[in-house]
């Protein structure tokens, strides 16, 4: 068969093309008043493996595709009108990145050490409690993926995984969130069996949620949704103490909530000669309670608001950050989540004076979409971009990303 050669373009072709193309703008202004760009957009098919994913936030349509409405909404939702939940994550706007230029950049480092233990990059995985919600495989799925990482993991009390198999997936030293209940005798319990697991900090929230919670994302996503849900969720009961593994075997006879009805320094003082490892204290947001904190016995702090899920105060990690730093005058590491969704992010934090930055629903969405894969994305996706900020605002290590780096941003 004669291949057909391709045709000389004339130059009257040319001519005849390009005149046609005013009508063909005009055509389509009169019918479609979108720019060009936008007319000519295609939207890409849905990624079919966790490599194609793009960016984080990208990860947010896909878990919510392959959810039950009531578990998207219980990992979405926020408080109240949810905009706490927002401004974690706008306020990065509030900041703006100082680049320089003559850096030598030959070896670019990430790591960074917290407690003893260099990590590959200031990037952790946040406690996520129920996490079967989104993976059949849940939180040992997580564990997998940190370890491939060599991510530190903050494992929940509300785990849906036993911390013994977590800490076996993970194959590294856990440290374990602490809702420590309002009845000692279980705090002790839970502690101790944590700590058999290997976890070598308990991490206490102290932002943990006033009861009734006013979660109406949460409670109008349950509406829509439609299942029968009792095989999970026995009695429809959601009581965290009646429901995890941590609490397996324990009485609970006498938890009425997952937390002390007074958090006082006493209490902290109580739990600190509980602890044998480190104390993290999770959900500091002003420098008045980091200085309490700290005195009373606390190895590190996490500015935390909870990722907006418990109070709409309005205020985003990222703006309380400054005053938590300025309390601690480096005494002790100060880590932050809420919001975080770009290597710039993790940046801005960092040069604010951050040890490291964590992360929740990010990993819950990964794992929702791929499962252990979409996890190792998300931190692989987190850690190329701040390699790649690190590299444009001439910043070779963890080190220099120093306050010099960032300036508030005007208006
Ligand atoms: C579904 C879900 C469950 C969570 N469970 C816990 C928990 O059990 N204990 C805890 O201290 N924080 C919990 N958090 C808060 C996270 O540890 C973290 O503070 C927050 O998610 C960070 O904000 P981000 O989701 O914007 O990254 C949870 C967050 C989500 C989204």
């Amino acid at each position: 068969m004669r291949r057909k050669l391709p045709q000389p373009i004339s130059r009257r072709s040319v001519v005849g093309a390009l005149a046609t193309l005013p009508a063909l703008w005009a055509e389509a202004r009169a019918g479609d008043a979108r720019l060009p760009a936008q007319l000519f957009h295609r939207d890409p098919p849905p990624p079919a493996s966790a490599a194609e994913v793009l960016d984080v936030m990208s990860f947010e349509p896909l878990a919510r595709a392959a959810l039950p409405p009531a578990h998207f909404g219980y990992l979405a939702t926020g408080v109240d009108d949810d905009r706490t939940v927002a401004r974690n994550h706008d306020a990065f706007a509030h900041y703006e990145i100082r680049s320089r230029r003559f850096a030598d950049l030959d070896r670019l480092d990430t790591s960074c050490t917290v407690f003893g233990v260099r990590w590959p990059s200031p990037l952790y995985l946040s406690a996520v409690s129920g996490m079967r919600a989104f993976h059949p495989e849940g939180e040992a799925a997580v564990a997998r993926a940190a370890r491939t990482r060599a991510t530190q993991l903050m494992l929940s009390t509300g785990s849906s995984v036993a911390p013994e198999e977590v800490a076996g997936a993970r194959a590294a030293p856990l440290w374990q969130q602490l809702y420590p209940t309002d009845d000692w005798r279980v705090t002790e319990a839970v502690v101790r069996r944590a700590e058999g697991a290997g976890s070598t900090a308990i991490a206490l929230t102290v932002d943990g949620a006033a009861e009734p919670r006013v979660n109406e994302t949460l409670k109008r996503a349950m509406l829509s949704d439609n299942r029968q849900c009792g095989a999970c969720h026995m009695n429809n009961q959601h009581d965290m103490w009646r429901k995890a593994p941590m609490f397996a075997g324990l009485d609970v006879s006498g938890v009425t909530r997952l937390r002390p009805a007074s958090l006082t320094p006493e209490y902290l003082d109580r739990l600190r000669r509980l602890v044998r490892g480190r104390l993290v204290i999770k959900g500091v947001v002003t420098g008045e309670d980091a200085t309490l904190a700290l005195e009373h016995g606390a190895d590190a702090l996490v500015v935390s608001n909870h990722g907006g899920r418990n109070e709409e105060t309005l205020r985003a990690t990222i703006d309380c950050l400054p005053e938590v730093v300025a309390a601690v005058r480096g005494r002790i590491p100060v880590l932050i989540d809420g919001g975080f969704r770009r290597g710039t992010d993790v940046f801005k934090a960092l040069a604010l004076g951050a040890t490291a930055a964590g992360i929740g629903r990010p990993q819950a969405w990964g794992l929702a979409a791929f499962g252990q894969a979409g996890v190792e994305a998300v931190v692989d996706i987190l850690n190329r971009e701040l390699g790649v900020i690190m590299r444009q605002a001439g910043t070779a290590t963890i080190a220099d990303i120093t306050a010099a780096r960032v300036m508030r941003a005007a208006g």
